[in-house]
């Protein structure tokens, strides 16, 4: 940004009251859109100076919605402006914060501007009063489904057809559902909600997590629809597990639940923290180990091997609508390299006759067919298994060749689910 005084100064200590949030979002923006961070993992800096939990979730909330936003903001800002602000003016960041909280988050016109004016200085200061002005005179709204990012529409448009993009677009327009998978199959009526499928629970309004019912006693955990359904393909079993790429540790929860002797490896140890804490409080057990999959080798071979590998998250971008920004060709080509090279790793640690899934939460094809392409053409000892309909909750199916690929508009009444590709592979006795 030209001016950019939230980076290295603390918060004037007279800031007013939601100053400090907005101040925070504008970091948090700043991070997403011109340092290409993910928005959660700028969350701790960027909210460095807020003591309370509810100006963190705020802070988060309006960088969120910015981002599911950005380019109708876009759109409105320069329908007002008579020469074109640049992209990285603080003026427009703070433009797109005071228009996303009053025309999407239904922030009271007057608190979304006098809560922004104290982010910027002298004539920009001006500016961002006059454009907010003429544009909530004008009746300024945004469109029910927001725009995507032109790269991005045009990605999905070419890999996934025109109404893909469209249920995107829809998709985008709100946080989805809370997903929880309970750790025995039965329904908990406590936590009230529907289920779409034995062992899931939707909450569309909820408390905040770990107030609501069997938290503590860890009787579920978080986690979408789509990314339970690796795990269901391993089914139950009493022989070794081995969850490539595990942490925090939602699909090694449910192989544990299903019975089998756990490995979870992951290469970071804070990640792995994690997924400790989620084994303790859901009393279910695992072995963990953090090492890098490209180096490390287990001492036998596994009955199933799962790989939930790293990747550009594109089909999680629901939850973390900054994927939506800052992933470009260049990270996805990087995570697909480094997918192939795990695959090739964890296609080793299967015993003959045993299971290999391999998942990524991503839109792109070169994260899911074309991967598994290339897999299958240089390893013949493997076929697919292809995924049965009862295996799956009503509303998807698997392709004819036998993979999963969750897209954007599937189960859309009910709240949708996750972009996932998900390929259960067997290989040969
Ligand atoms: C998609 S996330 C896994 C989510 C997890 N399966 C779950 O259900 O909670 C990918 C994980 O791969 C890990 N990872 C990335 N590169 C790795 C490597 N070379 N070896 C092992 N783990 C790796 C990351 O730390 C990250 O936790």
């Amino acid at each position: 940004m030209a001016q950019r005084p939230t980076r290295s100064r603390r918060a004037p200590q007279h800031d007013a009251p939601g100053v400090p949030a907005r101040r925070a979002a504008l970091r948090l923006l700043d991070a997403v859109l011109r340092r290409g961070q993910a928005l959660e993992a700028a969350l701790d800096a960027a909210a460095r100076d807020l003591a309370q939990a509810n100006d963190r979730a705020l802070a988060h909330a309006i960088a969120a919605e910015v981002l599911r936003r950005l380019p109708d903001l876009d759109a409105l800002i320069d329908s007002a402006t008579q020469r074109p602000l640049p992209d990285d003016a603080k003026a427009r960041f703070a433009l797109r914060i005071a228009l996303a909280q009053a025309l999407a988050l239904k922030t009271p016109p007057h608190a979304a501007i006098s809560t922004v004016l104290p982010l910027v200085d002298g004539g920009p200061r001006k500016l961002v009063h006059g454009v907010f002005g003429t544009l909530m005179r004008g009746g300024a709204a945004l469109p029910d489904a927001p725009a995507l990012p032109p790269p991005v529409a045009d990605r999905w448009r070419k890999a996934w057809g025109e109404a893909v993009v469209e249920a995107a677009a829809r998709a985008v327009a709100a946080p989805p559902p809370l997903d929880l998978t309970l750790k025995g199959s039965a329904w908990d009526g406590d936590l009230g909600g529907t289920s779409l499928f034995p062992g899931h629970v939707r909450l569309a309004e909820h408390a905040p997590v770990p107030q609501l019912p069997g938290y503590a006693e860890g009787a579920w955990w978080v986690q979408d629809l789509a990314a339970s359904l690796p795990a269901r393909l391993l089914g139950t079993g009493d022989g070794r597990a081995l969850d490539v790429c595990a942490a925090p540790g939602g699909k090694s929860l449910q192989l544990a639940a299903a019975g089998w002797r756990v490995t979870a490896l992951d290469i970071s140890a804070s990640r792995l923290a994690r997924l400790s804490d989620n084994l303790a409080r859901t009393g279910l057990s695992a072995e963990t180990v953090a090492a890098d999959a490209l180096t490390w080798t287990p001492a036998e071979p596994a009955d199933a091997v799962l790989l939930d590998a790293p990747c550009s998250a594109t089909g999680i971008f629901r939850r973390h609508p900054d994927v939506l920004h800052r992933v470009s060709p260049g990270i996805i080509e990087e995570a697909a390299a480094l997918q192939a090279r795990l695959l090739d790793r964890a296609a080793g640690w299967v015993r003959p006759g045993g299971r290999l899934v391999y998942a990524t939460c991503s839109l792109e094809p070169a994260e899911g067919e074309a991967q598994l392409g290339a897999f299958l053409a240089a390893h013949p000892e493997y076929a697919i298994e292809p995924v049965r309909p009862d295996e799956l909750p009503a509303g998807l199916t698997a392709t004819d060749r036998g993979w999963l690929r969750t897209l954007p508009g599937v189960l859309e009444a009910a709240g949708g689910c996750d972009g996932f590709f998900i390929v259960r592979l067997q290989r040969s006795a």
